[in-house]
Protein backbone atom coordinates (compact mmCIF):
# COMPACT_ATOMS: atom_id res chain seq x y z
CA UNK A 1 0.00 0.00 0.00
CA UNK A 2 1.40 3.19 -0.86
CA UNK A 3 1.97 5.45 2.17
CA UNK A 4 1.92 8.66 1.00
CA UNK A 5 -2.09 9.53 0.26
CA UNK A 6 -3.27 12.01 -2.58
CA UNK A 7 -2.82 15.03 -0.23
CA UNK A 8 1.46 14.24 -0.43
CA UNK A 9 2.96 15.63 -3.52
CA UNK A 10 0.32 17.86 -4.95
CA UNK A 11 2.46 20.75 -4.61
CA UNK A 12 6.06 20.60 -6.08
CA UNK A 13 8.69 20.79 -3.47
CA UNK A 14 10.76 23.80 -4.02
CA UNK A 15 13.78 22.04 -2.27
CA UNK A 16 14.26 19.89 -5.98
CA UNK A 17 14.46 23.33 -7.85
CA UNK A 18 17.57 23.20 -10.00
CA UNK A 19 18.23 24.98 -13.17
CA UNK A 20 19.92 23.53 -15.71
CA UNK A 21 21.49 19.42 -15.22
CA UNK A 22 25.24 19.27 -14.84
CA UNK A 23 25.82 20.05 -18.01
CA UNK A 24 23.15 22.09 -19.04
CA UNK A 25 23.62 25.97 -19.81
CA UNK A 26 23.06 28.26 -16.91
CA UNK A 27 20.55 30.82 -17.99
CA UNK A 28 20.50 32.20 -14.24
CA UNK A 29 20.75 35.20 -14.33
CA UNK A 30 21.85 37.19 -10.83
CA UNK A 31 18.19 39.21 -11.47
CA UNK A 32 16.15 35.96 -11.89
CA UNK A 33 18.19 34.42 -8.80
CA UNK A 34 16.94 37.09 -6.87
CA UNK A 35 13.16 36.79 -8.19
CA UNK A 36 12.85 33.55 -6.93
CA UNK A 37 14.77 33.94 -3.41
CA UNK A 38 11.77 36.61 -3.19
CA UNK A 39 9.19 34.43 -4.17
CA UNK A 40 10.12 31.35 -1.51
CA UNK A 41 8.17 32.73 1.28
CA UNK A 42 5.04 33.27 -0.94
CA UNK A 43 4.63 29.59 -1.88
CA UNK A 44 1.43 28.47 -0.23
CA UNK A 45 2.25 27.45 3.31
CA UNK A 46 0.93 24.02 2.70
CA UNK A 47 3.82 23.08 0.28
CA UNK A 48 6.46 23.88 2.86
CA UNK A 49 4.40 22.79 6.16
CA UNK A 50 1.92 20.44 5.05
CA UNK A 51 1.84 18.90 9.17
CA UNK A 52 -1.62 19.83 10.88
CA UNK A 53 -1.86 19.87 14.42
CA UNK A 54 -4.51 19.32 17.07
CA UNK A 55 -4.35 22.91 17.78
CA UNK A 56 -5.86 23.52 14.49
CA UNK A 57 -8.79 21.14 14.66
CA UNK A 58 -9.29 22.14 18.37
CA UNK A 59 -11.90 24.85 17.93
CA UNK A 60 -13.70 22.90 15.24
CA UNK A 61 -14.18 20.33 18.00
CA UNK A 62 -15.53 22.89 20.44
CA UNK A 63 -17.92 24.41 18.31
CA UNK A 64 -19.42 21.32 16.43
CA UNK A 65 -18.47 18.06 18.42
CA UNK A 66 -17.89 18.69 22.13
CA UNK A 67 -21.23 19.84 23.08
CA UNK A 68 -22.20 15.71 23.05
CA UNK A 69 -18.89 14.14 22.75
CA UNK A 70 -17.62 14.82 26.77
CA UNK A 71 -18.31 13.64 30.24
CA UNK A 72 -19.87 10.06 31.09
CA UNK A 73 -22.83 10.66 28.63
CA UNK A 74 -20.33 11.20 25.63
CA UNK A 75 -21.91 8.44 23.07
CA UNK A 76 -19.64 5.43 22.39
CA UNK A 77 -17.66 7.01 25.59
CA UNK A 78 -15.87 8.92 22.98
CA UNK A 79 -14.64 11.90 24.32
CA UNK A 80 -13.48 14.82 21.85
CA UNK A 81 -13.20 17.97 24.81
CA UNK A 82 -9.17 16.62 25.02
CA UNK A 83 -6.61 15.09 22.60
CA UNK A 84 -6.10 12.27 24.73
CA UNK A 85 -9.40 11.73 24.79
CA UNK A 86 -9.77 11.88 20.72
CA UNK A 87 -6.60 9.62 20.59
CA UNK A 88 -8.20 6.91 23.19
CA UNK A 89 -10.99 6.29 20.77
CA UNK A 90 -14.30 5.50 21.65
CA UNK A 91 -15.97 1.83 23.34
CA UNK A 92 -15.52 -0.10 19.81
CA UNK A 93 -11.68 1.05 18.96
CA UNK A 94 -9.62 3.87 17.61
CA UNK A 95 -11.54 6.07 15.91
CA UNK A 96 -8.55 8.09 14.02
CA UNK A 97 -5.46 5.77 12.32
CA UNK A 98 -1.85 8.15 12.26
CA UNK A 99 -1.38 7.85 8.15
CA UNK A 100 -4.95 6.76 7.24
CA UNK A 101 -7.63 8.91 7.10
CA UNK A 102 -9.74 6.60 4.74
CA UNK A 103 -9.24 4.10 7.49
CA UNK A 104 -10.13 6.89 10.39
CA UNK A 105 -13.80 5.78 11.35
CA UNK A 106 -13.67 10.10 12.01
CA UNK A 107 -13.04 10.76 9.16
CA UNK A 108 -15.91 8.58 7.62
CA UNK A 109 -18.16 10.16 9.90
CA UNK A 110 -17.05 13.47 8.95
CA UNK A 111 -17.70 12.52 5.23
CA UNK A 112 -21.34 10.16 5.85
CA UNK A 113 -19.42 7.43 4.66
CA UNK A 114 -20.09 5.83 7.81
CA UNK A 115 -23.98 6.85 9.33
CA UNK A 116 -24.96 8.55 11.34
CA UNK A 117 -22.51 11.80 9.94
CA UNK A 118 -21.48 13.99 12.18
CA UNK A 119 -21.73 16.24 13.77
CA UNK A 120 -25.21 14.61 14.56
CA UNK A 121 -26.44 18.22 14.27
CA UNK A 122 -25.87 18.33 10.60
CA UNK A 123 -26.81 19.67 8.23
CA UNK A 124 -24.96 21.50 7.93
CA UNK A 125 -22.17 19.72 8.02
CA UNK A 126 -18.49 20.94 8.14
CA UNK A 127 -17.14 22.74 5.22
CA UNK A 128 -14.64 20.68 2.25
CA UNK A 129 -12.03 22.84 4.03
CA UNK A 130 -13.03 21.95 7.96
CA UNK A 131 -12.96 18.54 6.43
CA UNK A 132 -9.55 18.42 4.43
CA UNK A 133 -8.22 19.76 7.72
CA UNK A 134 -8.87 17.01 9.78
CA UNK A 135 -7.86 14.91 6.92
CA UNK A 136 -4.28 16.42 7.04
CA UNK A 137 -4.08 16.34 10.55
CA UNK A 138 -4.59 12.00 10.43
CA UNK A 139 -2.64 11.93 7.29
CA UNK A 140 0.27 13.90 8.73
CA UNK A 141 0.86 12.00 12.10
CA UNK A 142 -1.49 13.19 14.72
CA UNK A 143 0.49 16.12 16.03
CA UNK A 144 0.06 17.70 18.92
CA UNK A 145 0.49 21.42 17.32
CA UNK A 146 3.07 24.05 18.03
CA UNK A 147 1.93 24.38 21.79
CA UNK A 148 3.34 21.44 23.66
CA UNK A 149 0.31 21.60 26.13
CA UNK A 150 -3.23 22.07 24.11
CA UNK A 151 -5.92 23.64 26.15
CA UNK A 152 -9.08 21.24 26.09
CA UNK A 153 -12.03 22.37 23.89
CA UNK A 154 -14.16 23.95 25.67
CA UNK A 155 -17.78 24.11 24.41
CA UNK A 156 -19.18 27.64 24.50
CA UNK A 157 -21.40 27.26 28.11
CA UNK A 158 -24.77 27.71 27.07
CA UNK A 159 -25.94 31.66 27.40
CA UNK A 160 -28.97 32.44 29.75
CA UNK A 161 -30.71 35.23 29.61
CA UNK A 162 -29.76 37.64 31.75
CA UNK A 163 -32.57 39.67 33.82
CA UNK A 164 -35.34 40.89 31.82
CA UNK A 165 -33.60 39.92 28.47
CA UNK A 166 -36.33 37.56 26.09
CA UNK A 167 -35.79 34.32 25.67
CA UNK A 168 -34.46 33.40 21.99
CA UNK A 169 -33.91 30.75 20.01
CA UNK A 170 -30.27 30.51 20.63
CA UNK A 171 -31.13 30.03 24.04
CA UNK A 172 -32.40 26.23 23.73
CA UNK A 173 -30.93 25.73 20.70
CA UNK A 174 -28.07 23.62 22.82
CA UNK A 175 -30.61 21.78 24.81
CA UNK A 176 -32.31 20.93 21.64
CA UNK A 177 -28.51 19.83 20.00
CA UNK A 178 -27.32 17.83 23.37
CA UNK A 179 -30.47 16.38 24.23
CA UNK A 180 -32.84 15.45 21.17
CA UNK A 181 -30.69 16.17 18.00
CA UNK A 182 -29.50 12.87 18.41
CA UNK A 183 -32.70 11.14 17.70
CA UNK A 184 -34.86 13.71 15.74
CA UNK A 185 -32.36 14.62 13.02
CA UNK A 186 -32.98 13.10 9.72
CA UNK A 187 -30.36 10.31 10.29
CA UNK A 188 -30.67 10.01 13.77
CA UNK A 189 -29.92 6.80 16.07
CA UNK A 190 -33.51 5.61 14.87
CA UNK A 191 -33.00 6.00 11.45
CA UNK A 192 -35.17 8.62 10.14
CA UNK A 193 -36.64 11.44 12.76
CA UNK A 194 -39.36 9.79 15.46
CA UNK A 195 -43.04 11.38 14.19
CA UNK A 196 -40.80 13.02 11.46
CA UNK A 197 -39.66 15.96 13.77
CA UNK A 198 -36.29 17.13 13.20
CA UNK A 199 -34.82 19.17 16.17
CA UNK A 200 -31.77 20.66 14.80
CA UNK A 201 -32.79 23.82 13.33
CA UNK A 202 -35.30 26.49 14.17
CA UNK A 203 -37.45 26.28 10.96
CA UNK A 204 -37.62 22.34 11.24
CA UNK A 205 -38.39 22.70 15.27
CA UNK A 206 -42.00 24.87 14.23
CA UNK A 207 -42.33 23.27 10.76
CA UNK A 208 -46.59 22.95 11.44
CA UNK A 209 -47.11 21.49 8.20
CA UNK A 210 -47.32 17.91 9.14
CA UNK A 211 -48.63 19.46 12.90
CA UNK A 212 -47.68 21.58 15.51
CA UNK A 213 -45.51 20.32 18.28
CA UNK A 214 -44.88 24.41 19.10
CA UNK A 215 -47.58 26.55 19.32
CA UNK A 216 -46.41 29.96 20.04
CA UNK A 217 -47.70 31.36 23.25
CA UNK A 218 -49.12 28.69 24.62
CA UNK A 219 -46.80 25.82 26.22
CA UNK A 220 -49.73 23.70 27.36
CA UNK A 221 -50.72 23.41 23.45
CA UNK A 222 -47.64 22.09 22.53
CA UNK A 223 -46.73 18.95 22.63
CA UNK A 224 -42.77 19.14 22.74
CA UNK A 225 -43.61 20.97 26.33
CA UNK A 226 -45.67 18.29 27.43
CA UNK A 227 -43.19 15.41 26.51
CA UNK A 228 -40.32 17.14 28.50
CA UNK A 229 -42.42 17.60 31.20
CA UNK A 230 -43.82 13.76 31.02
CA UNK A 231 -47.11 15.22 31.44
CA UNK A 232 -47.31 13.41 27.67
CA UNK A 233 -45.67 9.97 27.33
CA UNK A 234 -43.40 8.42 26.73
CA UNK A 235 -41.33 11.76 28.18
CA UNK A 236 -38.76 12.98 26.17
CA UNK A 237 -35.81 12.61 26.16
CA UNK A 238 -36.89 9.32 24.98
CA UNK A 239 -33.09 7.97 26.26
CA UNK A 240 -33.96 9.41 29.49
CA UNK A 241 -33.26 9.31 32.63
CA UNK A 242 -31.70 11.68 33.04
CA UNK A 243 -34.60 13.90 31.79
CA UNK A 244 -33.99 17.64 31.26
CA UNK A 245 -32.95 20.06 34.46
CA UNK A 246 -35.44 22.35 35.99
CA UNK A 247 -33.86 25.29 34.52
CA UNK A 248 -33.72 23.32 30.89
CA UNK A 249 -37.88 22.54 30.94
CA UNK A 250 -38.33 25.80 32.89
CA UNK A 251 -36.17 27.73 29.83
CA UNK A 252 -38.25 25.97 27.01
CA UNK A 253 -41.02 26.74 28.27
CA UNK A 254 -40.43 29.93 28.55
CA UNK A 255 -39.66 30.18 24.84
CA UNK A 256 -42.30 28.96 23.83
CA UNK A 257 -44.76 31.11 26.47
CA UNK A 258 -42.72 34.22 25.06
CA UNK A 259 -43.48 33.55 21.36
CA UNK A 260 -40.81 30.96 20.26
CA UNK A 261 -38.43 33.76 19.13
CA UNK A 262 -35.94 33.50 16.62
CA UNK A 263 -32.25 33.71 17.54
CA UNK A 264 -32.79 37.28 16.28
CA UNK A 265 -35.56 37.60 18.89
CA UNK A 266 -38.44 37.75 16.76
CA UNK A 267 -41.78 35.96 18.29
CA UNK A 268 -42.59 33.24 15.49
CA UNK A 269 -46.28 33.80 14.20
CA UNK A 270 -49.39 31.34 15.35
CA UNK A 271 -50.11 28.98 13.01
CA UNK A 272 -53.69 28.95 12.21
CA UNK A 273 -55.44 25.93 11.49
CA UNK A 274 -52.38 23.88 12.09
CA UNK A 275 -53.55 20.29 13.66
CA UNK A 276 -52.16 19.54 16.84
CA UNK A 277 -52.09 16.15 18.89
CA UNK A 278 -51.66 16.42 22.45
CA UNK A 279 -51.18 13.68 25.08
CA UNK A 280 -52.05 14.64 28.88
CA UNK A 281 -54.37 14.00 32.10
CA UNK A 282 -57.98 15.13 31.43
CA UNK A 283 -59.39 17.81 33.99
CA UNK A 284 -62.78 18.02 33.12
CA UNK A 285 -64.64 17.63 29.67
CA UNK A 286 -62.93 20.78 28.03
CA UNK A 287 -59.69 20.81 30.22
CA UNK A 288 -56.42 18.52 29.40
CA UNK A 289 -54.31 19.50 32.42
CA UNK A 290 -53.86 23.41 32.35
CA UNK A 291 -54.81 23.73 29.11
CA UNK A 292 -58.20 25.33 28.56
CA UNK A 293 -59.51 23.43 24.94
CA UNK A 294 -62.22 25.97 22.95
CA UNK A 295 -65.84 23.70 23.84
CA UNK A 296 -66.90 21.71 20.46
CA UNK A 297 -68.79 18.85 19.20
CA UNK A 298 -65.85 16.65 18.94
CA UNK A 299 -65.48 13.12 18.51
CA UNK A 300 -65.24 10.96 21.89
CA UNK A 301 -63.52 7.59 21.75
CA UNK A 302 -63.46 5.00 24.68
CA UNK A 303 -65.48 7.62 27.08
CA UNK A 304 -61.84 8.82 28.22
CA UNK A 305 -63.16 9.96 31.69
CA UNK A 306 -62.27 13.03 34.14
CA UNK A 307 -58.56 11.58 35.56
CA UNK A 308 -57.94 9.90 32.71
CA UNK A 309 -54.99 10.08 30.41
CA UNK A 310 -56.49 11.42 26.61
CA UNK A 311 -54.82 12.25 23.13
CA UNK A 312 -56.44 15.62 21.95
CA UNK A 313 -56.40 16.37 18.02
CA UNK A 314 -57.51 19.36 17.36
CA UNK A 315 -56.83 22.84 15.58
CA UNK A 316 -55.05 25.78 15.66
CA UNK A 317 -57.85 29.20 16.62
CA UNK A 318 -56.64 32.15 14.84
CA UNK A 319 -56.61 33.87 18.97
CA UNK A 320 -54.47 30.45 19.30
CA UNK A 321 -57.17 28.40 21.22
CA UNK A 322 -57.54 24.63 20.44
CA UNK A 323 -60.82 23.12 19.22
CA UNK A 324 -60.77 19.72 20.03
CA UNK A 325 -62.09 17.13 16.85
CA UNK A 326 -61.42 14.12 18.40
CA UNK A 327 -60.85 13.41 21.97
CA UNK A 328 -59.70 9.54 22.71
CA UNK A 329 -59.00 7.42 25.67
CA UNK A 330 -55.37 5.90 25.90
C1 LIG B 1 -25.80 16.07 18.85
C2 LIG B 1 -24.78 15.22 19.44
C3 LIG B 1 -23.51 14.95 18.64
C4 LIG B 1 -22.67 15.86 18.05
C5 LIG B 1 -22.80 17.36 18.02
C6 LIG B 1 -21.59 15.09 17.47
N1 LIG B 1 -21.78 13.77 17.71
FE1 LIG B 1 -20.51 12.26 17.17
N2 LIG B 1 -21.84 10.92 17.89
C7 LIG B 1 -23.04 11.21 18.50
C8 LIG B 1 -23.75 9.98 18.77
C9 LIG B 1 -25.12 9.86 19.43
C10 LIG B 1 -22.94 8.92 18.28
C11 LIG B 1 -23.23 7.45 18.29
C12 LIG B 1 -23.86 7.12 16.97
C13 LIG B 1 -23.68 5.67 16.61
O1 LIG B 1 -24.43 4.85 17.12
O2 LIG B 1 -22.81 5.38 15.81
C14 LIG B 1 -21.74 9.55 17.75
C15 LIG B 1 -20.70 8.85 17.19
C16 LIG B 1 -19.52 9.41 16.72
C17 LIG B 1 -18.40 8.67 16.19
C18 LIG B 1 -18.32 7.15 16.03
C19 LIG B 1 -17.44 6.52 17.06
C20 LIG B 1 -17.24 5.05 16.77
O3 LIG B 1 -16.34 4.46 17.39
O4 LIG B 1 -17.99 4.46 15.98
C21 LIG B 1 -17.45 9.59 15.83
C22 LIG B 1 -16.09 9.31 15.24
C23 LIG B 1 -18.00 10.89 16.12
N3 LIG B 1 -19.26 10.74 16.66
C24 LIG B 1 -17.34 12.09 15.87
C25 LIG B 1 -17.94 13.33 15.97
C26 LIG B 1 -17.32 14.54 15.54
C27 LIG B 1 -15.94 14.65 14.95
C28 LIG B 1 -18.22 15.54 15.78
C29 LIG B 1 -18.09 17.00 15.43
C30 LIG B 1 -17.72 17.34 14.08
C31 LIG B 1 -19.40 14.95 16.37
N4 LIG B 1 -19.19 13.60 16.48
C32 LIG B 1 -20.52 15.65 16.80
C33 LIG B 1 -23.51 12.46 18.84
C34 LIG B 1 -22.94 13.63 18.41
C1 LIG C 1 -33.26 8.32 21.93
C2 LIG C 1 -34.05 8.96 20.91
C3 LIG C 1 -34.81 10.21 21.27
C4 LIG C 1 -34.34 11.32 21.92
C5 LIG C 1 -32.95 11.57 22.48
C6 LIG C 1 -35.44 12.25 21.96
N1 LIG C 1 -36.54 11.72 21.35
FE1 LIG C 1 -38.35 12.63 21.10
N2 LIG C 1 -39.11 10.95 20.27
C7 LIG C 1 -38.41 9.76 20.13
C8 LIG C 1 -39.34 8.71 19.74
C9 LIG C 1 -39.01 7.27 19.47
C10 LIG C 1 -40.61 9.33 19.66
C11 LIG C 1 -41.94 8.67 19.33
C12 LIG C 1 -42.47 8.13 20.63
C13 LIG C 1 -43.93 7.79 20.64
O1 LIG C 1 -44.74 8.73 20.71
O2 LIG C 1 -44.24 6.62 20.60
C14 LIG C 1 -40.43 10.73 19.99
C15 LIG C 1 -41.45 11.64 20.01
C16 LIG C 1 -41.29 12.97 20.37
C17 LIG C 1 -42.34 13.97 20.32
C18 LIG C 1 -43.77 13.76 19.85
C19 LIG C 1 -43.88 14.16 18.42
C20 LIG C 1 -45.30 14.27 17.97
O3 LIG C 1 -45.50 14.58 16.80
O4 LIG C 1 -46.21 14.04 18.76
C21 LIG C 1 -41.79 15.14 20.75
C22 LIG C 1 -42.50 16.48 20.85
C23 LIG C 1 -40.40 14.88 21.07
N3 LIG C 1 -40.14 13.56 20.81
C24 LIG C 1 -39.53 15.82 21.55
C25 LIG C 1 -38.25 15.52 22.01
C26 LIG C 1 -37.42 16.47 22.67
C27 LIG C 1 -37.79 17.90 22.95
C28 LIG C 1 -36.25 15.81 22.97
C29 LIG C 1 -35.06 16.35 23.70
C30 LIG C 1 -35.32 16.98 25.00
C31 LIG C 1 -36.38 14.46 22.46
N4 LIG C 1 -37.61 14.32 21.90
C32 LIG C 1 -35.37 13.51 22.55
C33 LIG C 1 -37.06 9.57 20.30
C34 LIG C 1 -36.20 10.47 20.91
Amino acid sequence: MPSAGPHDGAMPMHRGWRVGGPSGRRVLTGAVALCVALLLPMVPPVARAQAVGYDEIAPLLAARCVMCHTGTAAPLGLKLDTIDGLLAGSQRGLVVKAGDPAGSELIRRLKGSSQPRMPMTGPPWLSDAEVALFERWVATGLGRGKAGAVPAAQAPAPARPGPGEPVTYAHVAPIFATRCAKCHAPNGLMGAAPEGLVLNAYEATLDSRDRARVVPGQPAASELVRRIRGQARPRMPFDGPPWLSDDETALVTEWVRQGARNAEGRPAPVPVGAEVRLHGTLQGPWQLDELALVPAPSRRDRSPGVGGYAEVRGRVQADGGIVPQRVRGR
